[in-house]
């Protein structure tokens, strides 16, 4: 089989970090496969055909989280949404094993996981199939200089806002003052209202959060978190 080229998409995060313990790969060889929301991966879907979103998870609503790290807030999210089909996805290998652990631990059933680029599963995802999304604390880029490497650009989140239900909440958390200036330039400009009225409207949690491992960092560190809630305007 010819396998084309794939696009060219920049990622600046890392895939690998530490050497996987043994129980780690044997969640990853035995759990993944089971999880996966179909096929994403170039090498096995090289035509880039839709998936068939319906036959895999019926009609449940689907939310989607971008870079779920060690997967804290998307196993808390499932738990306490279970008739929701939450899609994880999450190139750091190291953190896709972290996630596993807690998704066996939780015994919780309504997680697929996507271990790669988001965007590699965005579009091939059916236009507003998503009816809520998160990316908590995305890879910063503190630097303004930098913005480029982050992954709210035009081209991410346009990918987002066609998967993504008119009316469907997408919420953004950063500890990164120049980050939640440039989320809230770029974020309106691809078709969304960001819900604030008041300060405490993103200087709180939502009232379903669970604090993830970044953010714990990040507040050990003296770095403020800000919670930004956006409403994907209909067309
Ligand atoms: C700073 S970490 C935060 C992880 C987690 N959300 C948390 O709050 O603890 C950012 C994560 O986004 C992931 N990431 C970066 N680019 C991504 C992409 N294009 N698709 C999916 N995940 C991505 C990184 O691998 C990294 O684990």
């Amino acid at each position: 089989m010819t396998i084309p080229d794939r696009p060219f998409r920049n990622f600046y995060g890392r895939i690998h970090g530490k050497t996987l313990k043994p129980h780690q790969r044997v969640w990853l060889d035995e759990d993944l496969p089971r999880l996966s929301p179909g096929p994403v991966e170039w090498e096995e879907n090289p035509d880039r055909r839709p998936l068939d979103l319906a036959a895999r998870f019926g009609d449940r609503e689907i939310w989607l989280e971008i870079g779920f790290g060690g997967g804290e807030h998307m196993v808390h999210m499932a738990q306490s949404n279970p008739d929701v089909a939450l899609i994880g996805c999450e190139p750091f290998v190291n953190g896709v094993a972290m996630a596993l652990g807690k998704i066996r631990h939780a015994g919780v059933t309504n997680i697929s996981v996507h271990p790669g680029d988001a965007r590699d599963l965005m579009e091939l995802m059916p236009d507003g199939s998503v009816a809520r999304a998160f990316l908590l604390y995305p890879d910063p880029w503190p630097k303004a200089r930098h913005r480029r490497r982050r992954f709210v650009t035009p081209d991410s989140l346009n990918l987002l806002a066609r998967v993504l239900k008119p009316g469907a909440e997408f919420r953004v958390a950063t500890d990164i003052p120049d980050y939640v200036r440039h989320t809230l330039e770029e974020v309106p400009r691809a078709g969304f209202d960001w819900l604030a009225d008041a300060p405490a409207d993103w200087r709180q949690p939502w009232g379903d959060w669970v604090s993830t491992r970044y953010e714990q960092k990040a507040l050990r560190e003296g770095r403020v978190p800000h919670y930004l809630t956006f409403r994907r305007r209909a067309q």
